[in-house]
């Protein structure tokens, strides 16, 4: 069976894996991303590939990378969380391994991952958003992955839904990553613990004592124990993701949404509340059917496989 290599790179971590043509991983490795050098993240993504491919023939390699991808799936041209500007990746990292490889957004492979293997089988028009570091998206319309003109399609983090609002990582204002994402999160949290300590006992017990000492895990972690300012947090979070698929959907009408990333793994504290906000904000509500917002089925995996999987020639 023809197996391709699948590598999701990622702010903090590189996994890859060896994928069959029915997306089973085979093999798989994870390395910490060395952080913002450009040729030591390609020389990471280049050992981890010759690692997996060692007695084994491997057909292509696909790469995911948070950015804006070119349409030749070769040029990371910007990266508004990351140091790729204009990076050569696939020429650099196929001549480290000399094999066949396409270079994709990380949202488009993971989307594409749960569209052909998890949450989204069977369904030809969907949304894949990806809720972690920043937004990503990823959309599968008519069956097919959609990547624009350019190849920069579906860059739906960086939809500007506050006018004049917060600066975000590309350079514009009131991006939907800037209010939705798991950093937004992390803002919210430390802003309500800063402004209103009262409400915010718990998570600052847990976080250590300090409104600046608070991450993501903290803010889980006290929302579950009923923290009133962790609570708060998920819940701007939930309806600012709510308002912008109800937005997507005036766009594109997917017969369902996906929601993956690191953030979703906390799913069941949030995303309720975000099927409310959509099901009460969708322009033509009642008068059209609700599409259906999944949890992603693959997790961590799927920006693998995906990757993997969009490196087959076909
Ligand atoms: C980037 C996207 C990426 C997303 C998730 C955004 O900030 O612009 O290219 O897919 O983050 O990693
Ligand atoms: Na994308
Ligand atoms: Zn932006």
């Amino acid at each position: 069976m023809a197996l391709t290599i699948g590598v999701d790179i990622g702010g903090t971590k590189v996994a890859a894996g060896v994928v069959d043509e029915d997306g089973q991983i085979i093999e798989h490795v994870l390395r910490p991303t060395p952080a913002e050098n450009p040729d030591r993240v390609a020389h990471t993504i280049g050992d981890v590939i010759l690692e997996l491919s060692k007695g084994r023939e491997i057909e292509a390699v696909g790469l995911g990378a948070a950015g804006f991808v070119d349409e030749t799936r070769s040029i990371v041209r910007f990266a508004p969380n990351l140091a790729w500007r204009e990076e050569p990746l696939q020429k650099k990292v196929s001549e480290m391994v000399g094999l066949p490889v396409v270079v994709e957004n990380d949202a488009n492979a993971m989307a594409w991952g749960e569209a052909r293997f998890g949450a989204g089988r069977g369904e030809t028009h969907l949304v894949c958003v990806t809720v972690g570091t920043g937004i990503g998206g990823g959309i599968v319309f008519d069956g097919s992955l959609y990547r624009g003109r350019w190849g920069m399609g579906a860059e739906l983090g960086h939809m500007q839904a506050v006018p004049e609002g917060r600066l975000c990582g590309c350079g514009n204002l009131g991006c939907w990553e800037q209010y939705a994402s798991g950093s937004a999160l992390v803002s919210e949290a430390r802003m309500i613990a800063e402004a209103e300590p009262d409400r915010a006992v718990k998570l600052l017990e847990i976080a250590g004592g300090t409104p600046d000492q608070i991450e993501g895990q903290e803010v889980t972690e006290a929302a579950r124990q009923g923290d009133p300012a962790a609570l708060a947090a998920f819940s701007s979070m939930a309806r600012w993701i709510g308002q912008g698929l109800a937005d997507l959907a005036a766009v594109l009408d997917p017969g369902c949404f996906i929601l993956g990333g690191g953030v979703s793994r906390a799913a069941d504290l949030w995303i309720d509340e975000t099927r409310e906000f959509y099901n009460t904000h969708l322009s033509g509500r009642g008068h059209r059917p609700l599409a259906e917002i999944r949890r992603a089925e693959l997790g961590a995996a799927a920006g693998v496989v995906g990757a993997a999987d969009l490196a087959r020639v076909r």
